[in-house]
């Protein structure tokens, strides 16, 4: 009686793991931010090599970038990694909303201005790779 609960448990574990490796590995390979929140594009999708960007910029913190939301507003203390940004913002303006585009554009040119590094002019991050 008292040992059965550790069955599930097991396979609970082990089921949370497969499903954890998964995104992992997409977000290894990601070369370019996603662009499916969008309805139609007009610029090349930013040059986004999220594990080595954020190995070089030492970005140790997840929830940096994946915030959650609580009563309506940003919750930095959550960490919402691998929940796409569209979830939460949508492309189309909202009253008191930030709009999918300026959330892209708030968070990464905000730090890279904050930091006086990474790209802040639209060629520089609207374009195949930089070259090295
Ligand atoms: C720091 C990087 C960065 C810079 C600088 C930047 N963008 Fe973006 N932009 C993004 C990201 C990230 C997205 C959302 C996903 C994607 O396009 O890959 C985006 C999305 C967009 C979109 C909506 C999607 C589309 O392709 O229509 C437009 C339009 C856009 N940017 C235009 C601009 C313009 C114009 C500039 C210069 C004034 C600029 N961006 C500068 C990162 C950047
Ligand atoms: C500099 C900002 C930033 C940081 C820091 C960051 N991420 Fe991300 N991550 C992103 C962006 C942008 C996306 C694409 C979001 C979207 O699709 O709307 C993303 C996507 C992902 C995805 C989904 C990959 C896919 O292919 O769908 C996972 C998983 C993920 N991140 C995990 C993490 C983990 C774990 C950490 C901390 C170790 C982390 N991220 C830190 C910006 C960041
Ligand atoms: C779980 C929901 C949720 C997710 C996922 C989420 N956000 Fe937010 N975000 C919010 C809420 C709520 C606010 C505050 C209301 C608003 O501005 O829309 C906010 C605000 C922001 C702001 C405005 C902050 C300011 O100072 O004006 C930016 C920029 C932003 N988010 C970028 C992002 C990016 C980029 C991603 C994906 C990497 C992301 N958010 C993922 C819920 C979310
Ligand atoms: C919290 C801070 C922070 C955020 C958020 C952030 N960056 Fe950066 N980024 C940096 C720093 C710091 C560098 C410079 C790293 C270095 O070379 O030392 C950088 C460099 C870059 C570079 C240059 C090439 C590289 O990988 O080093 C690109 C491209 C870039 N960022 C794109 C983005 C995009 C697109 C986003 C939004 C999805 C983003 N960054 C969000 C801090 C940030």
């Amino acid at each position: 009686m008292k040992r059965t609960p550790l069955i599930p448990l097991a396979l609970l574990l082990l089921v949370a793991a497969v499903f954890l490796a998964v995104p992992a590995m997409s977000q290894q390979d990601m070369t370019t931010v996603p662009t499916e929140g969008f309805k139609q594009t007009t610029r090349l999708p930013a040059v986004f090599a999220h594990d080595a960007h954020n190995e070089k910029a030492a970005l140790a913190d997840c929830s940096a970038c994946h915030h959650g939301e609580k009563d309506g507003k940003r919750d930095n203390s959550a960490d919402t990694s691998g929940i796409p940004c569209s979830d939460c913002h949508s492309a189309q303006a909202k009253p008191g909303k930030t709009p999918l585009m300026r959330a892209f554009h708030r968070q990464c040119m905000g730090c890279h201005m904050d930091k006086q590094k990474g790209p802040v002019t639209c060629g520089d991050c609207h374009e195949p790779a930089p070259k090295k």
